[in-house]
């Protein structure tokens, strides 16, 4: 081994298995770096963990520190780790240089001498440690003169383990699927929500448009009388083509029945819009008996939140739809830190905001026509983020009447 700065670094978990301990060793390699694997005890059973030390060695100190940075997302952490560093905000919404930036990993910080959990799993973001506890702070939300987190050093992670009990998933074994019977993938994810549901933790489900045109808006309707959905998020579209297609009969000027454009039909969303805001808001149309139908009314006569996020695209918008992005960001965060599950249907915008929000517990499902859409949502977890190419109206009607119908203990 060279010369050169090191650490000694241990691993606890199910290293083998999980392929922890090769991808620790390929960052080394990729990184410069080199190992030396003192010592290495294996979990006699499937439920002993594995505890492994390795010599880290670099070419100099900012090495050392990139290496131990990449591998410590994957768990691997200093033996003689020291405390977290910090450094005061130069200004509000700005982190000091050099800052620590979050993984969507469970991390901890060792505050003299004692390892702190850190609040509010999610990445990209900054940690502030104030009177001996840690949390997330996105940029915008940092205060001149709070102790942001520098470095690595004192930075514990969590990798997600693949679990050892039986897959949530039976039926899936790769992460993003077209060529399966969608059937017995629908079924998997009704399971799954149900043993969310009787966890007694959130479903998110995120939601574009295209539940409307499709026609499915009521299945979801029927998820969100049957408790399954928590919150909604979506934008102004799936919002005002739910009240458009309940007003006028027509979803972005097709007539929800014939399928065939209707006269003056592309105006109707306009016109809705119109009406709502003439209502001060959804909520005002369902109490003043404007708004009877549909998906939206649903959700207020059911008591199910759901958060409009604004985009650069929106008609009107809506008065719900909250159009400072930073405050949209703040209510879904809120959220995601709840959820044991994530449905996202036919959204590329709010699906990839939701999911960059999401810790990497949560189990998260995402349905898109294009494939595109759902590899990019299924690359940011593996086992428990699971991908399904097929048309979201079928996928919606499916789920609806699987999770509806009496199931034998599965
Ligand atoms: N009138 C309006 O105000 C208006 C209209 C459109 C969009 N918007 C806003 O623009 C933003 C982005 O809109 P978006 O989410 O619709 O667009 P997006 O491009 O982010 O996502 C649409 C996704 O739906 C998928 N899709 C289309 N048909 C499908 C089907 N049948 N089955 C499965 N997947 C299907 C596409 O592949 C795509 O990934 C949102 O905030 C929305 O509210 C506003």
């Amino acid at each position: 081994m060279p010369h050169g700065p090191y650490e000694d670094v241990r691993v606890t978990g199910h290293l083998i298995d999980s392929g922890i301990m090769s991808r620790i060793m390929d960052d080394i390699v990729a990184l410069d770096g080199e190992f030396e694997t003192l010592s290495f005890n294996v979990g006699r059973t499937n439920v002993d963990p594995s505890i492994a030390v390795l010599r880290v060695r670099a070419a100099d100190a900012a090495q050392l520190d990139a290496i131990l940075g990449e591998i410590g997302q994957l768990g691997a952490e200093p033996i003689d780790a020291d405390d977290v560093r910090t450094a005061p905000a130069p200004a509000d919404g700005v982190f000091p240089q050099g800052f620590y930036a979050t993984t969507n990993l469970e991390t901890a910080v060792r505050i003299a001498g004692r390892w702190t959990g850190v609040a509010g799993t999610e990445m990209d973001l900054g940690i502030v440690v104030a009177g001996g506890a840690a949390r997330t702070v996105a940029m915008a939300d940092v205060r001149e003169g709070e102790h942001v987190v520098l470095g690595h050093t004192g930075v514990r992670v969590r990798p997600v383990e693949r679990p050892r009990e039986k897959q949530e998933f039976e039926f899936m074994n790769s992460e993003v699927s077209s060529e399966k019977p969608k059937a017995l993938v629908i079924r998997d994810v009704a399971h799954m929500l149900r043993k969310v549901r009787a966890r007694g933790e959130k479903i998110i489900f995120v939601v574009g448009p295209a539940v409307v045109h499709t026609g499915a808006a009521e299945h979801l309707a029927r998820l969100a009388k049957s408790g399954y959905v928590s919150v909604m998020f979506g934008g102004n579209a799936v919002a005002t083509h739910d009240i458009e297609s309940a007003l006028y009969g027509t979803s972005l000027g097709i007539t929800m029945d014939a399928g065939r454009p209707a006269a003056g039909g592309h105006e109707h969303h306009l016109r809705a819009i119109n009406t709502i805001r003439g209502c001060g808001g959804i909520r005002g149309a369902v109490e003043q008996g404007v708004l009877t139908t549909g998906l939206m009314h649903t959700l207020v006569e059911t008591g199910t939140p759901y958060v409009l996020a604004g985009s650069i695209r929106d008609d009107g918008p809506l008065p719900d739809v909250i159009t400072d992005v930073l405050e949209a960001q703040r209510v879904m965060r809120a959220h995601c830190q709840e959820a044991g599950a994530c449905v996202m249907l036919s959204t590329m915008l709010h699906s990839i905001a939701t999911g960059n929000m999401l810790p990497a517990r949560v189990t998260t499902v995402c349905v898109d026509i294009n494939p595109a859409v759902v590899t990019k949502l299924a690359d940011r977890g593996s086992f428990q983020t699971i991908g399904i190419v097929t048309d979201v109206g079928l996928f919606l009607e499916m789920l609806a009447d699987e999770v509806e119908r009496p199931h034998l203990g599965r």
